[in-house]
């Protein structure tokens, strides 16, 4: 047996199993296991003693080169892939946005074009359908064909991002007609628009009032509406980004009558709460996302809701902006301040410290929420989100008693301040491969700009 790569004398652990292995690598795949595999023509072998071996990050909610709130997110498919790469995250989903009067081709082509050359690691595209006509519904089944088999949709952000609960049900149903799967932003936009001109009205422009006017009632009755509307159309939902215990019950209900309803939270709903507003000046801008951040105790809902399988995946929802220029676009009006944190870097080492550290579950459902899930949910399983011959061979040699604090000193995303700064994290990656190359070699950065490829994924079969 010959390998470019042999991984010896780590502990492998997939989202079912953990047991000492070694994986064997020819080209871009792994092409055996076992214990112990011949190393004497391996081209190079690498020692994971002590370490978990664990397949590759995926990341199904990054915003790379994205236009919003009048600037651009500050990462682009370089510098964001390279941070994620740092983070063991070897796939990403990002978001191609279409805008009014456009194909969805002509969004998909033109996140194509964003990320050709620059992605040092494999990438895919939802689609953001901002505007539904009968062309774009035909397009639905197209796109699903040509490998983007999902497609984001908003509740709020009226007459920018929106879709009325007419548009939402017909994309539900041509979704499902197609294998396709719609993620939903799940906030009543309606409803806090109102609460927002209220509050500007009465002069409160500080960036806590970003939070304090989208409840969690909001967040809430959207999730009950898209799932649904869900319901109606005989489709499966996902809801991206979600914040609160008021949203999770929602999901609960569903999941507990058998519906297809899914959906991630992120980090920042894990590790932050609105006590992070409480910060002299205007540095509350930095944690101005949405939906946005909650009072405290939402945070072990949360973790319960992932080790109870009613959250199925962790995801980032990178969307990086400066504090300095970009963020302070809103210094005197928080509804000015583009809307989005940086995460891509640290996901996989903080749900570990929270998650696996922290007692809430596994190493196993750990590899699930951050890799299996994502793989099966959107279209990529058996090629990634596992550790298995004949699968892409993307993994992630991790030092899980390695620890490390969290700082805008040392992260690799291209933005000034980290959400997480001074958070102590225990679990960190050490070596990444992406389709059998390095790309992080001993913490190091070794890959290469284009290295990355578009994967076409596969339509939605449920987890
Ligand atoms: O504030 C956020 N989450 N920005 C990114 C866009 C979105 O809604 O996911
Ligand atoms: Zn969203
Ligand atoms: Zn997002």
């Amino acid at each position: 047996m010959r390998f470019d790569t042999v991984i010896r004398n780590g502990t492998i652990v997939t989202a079912t199993d953990t047991y000492a292995g070694d994986v064997g690598i020819l080209g871009d795949k792994i092409s055996a296991m076992g214990a112990p595999l011949p190393t004497e023509n391996a081209g190079r072998v690498i020692d994971a003693a002590g370490c978990l071996v664990m397949p590759g990050g995926i990341d199904v909610h990054t915003h790379l080169d994205m236009p919003f709130g009048g600037t651009n997110s500050a990462d682009d498919f370089e510098t964001g892939t390279i941070a994620a790469a740092f983070g063991g995250t070897t796939t990403l989903i990002d978001f191609a946005i279409q805008y009014k009067g456009q194909s969805l081709r002509q969004a998909f082509e033109t996140w194509m074009k964003k990320a050709d050359g620059k992605a040092v690691a494999d990438y895919a595209f939802h689609c953001i359908i901002t505007d539904l006509g009968t062309a774009q519904l035909e397009e639905m089944g197209q796109l699903v064909r040509e490998g983007v088999s999902s497609f984001k949709l908003f509740m709020a952000y009226p007459g920018v991002f929106m879709l009325d609960d007419a548009s939402i049900f017909r994309a539900m149903s041509q979704a499902a007609k197609h294998g396709g799967l719609i993620c939903m932003h799940a906030e009543n936009g309606g409803a806090i628009d109102v609460i927002v001109q209220r509050a500007l009205a009465e002069g409160k422009r500080a960036p806590k009032y970003h939070a304090l006017t989208r409840p969690t009632t909001a967040e809430a009755e959207a999730t009950g509406r898209a799932i649904a509307l869900a319901e109606m159309a005989g489709a499966p939902v996902y809801i991206v980004h979600l914040s609160c215990n008021e949203a999770l019950e929602k999901v609960r209900e569903a999941r507990d009558r058998g519906l297809a309803a899914y959906a991630e939270t992120c980090p920042q709903y894990l590790f932050l709460s609105i006590e992070n507003f409480d910060v002299p000046g205007f540095e509350g801008a930095k944690y101005v996302f949405t939906p946005p951040l909650r009072e405290k105790w939402h945070q072990e809902k949360l973790w319960k809701g992932l080790a109870q399988d009613t959250l199925q995946v962790v995801s980032t929802d990178h969307c990086p902006f400066c504090f300095k220029e970009q963020k302070e676009l809103g210094k005197d009006d928080f509804t000015k301040i583009p809307n989005g944190g940086p995460g891509i870097e640290h996901r996989l080492s903080l749900v570990y410290t929270g998650g696996v550290h922290g007692k809430h579950f596994s190493p196993n459902r750990f590899v699930q929420l951050v890799s299996t899930a994502p793989a099966k949910l959107f279209g990529l399983y058996p090629r990634k989100g596992t550790i298995a011959v004949g699968s892409d061979a993307d993994l992630v040699i991790f030092d899980p008693n390695r620890e490390d604090v969290i700082s805008v000193k040392t992260h690799h995303m291209r933005v000034d301040y980290s959400m997480f700064e001074g958070i102590r994290i225990k679990g960190v990656p050490k070596t990444v491969l992406s389709r059998g190359k390095a790309v992080i070699d001993a913490g190091k950065f070794v890959g290469h700009a284009g290295a990355g490829q578009f994967v076409r994924r596969q339509t939605y079969s449920g987890v």
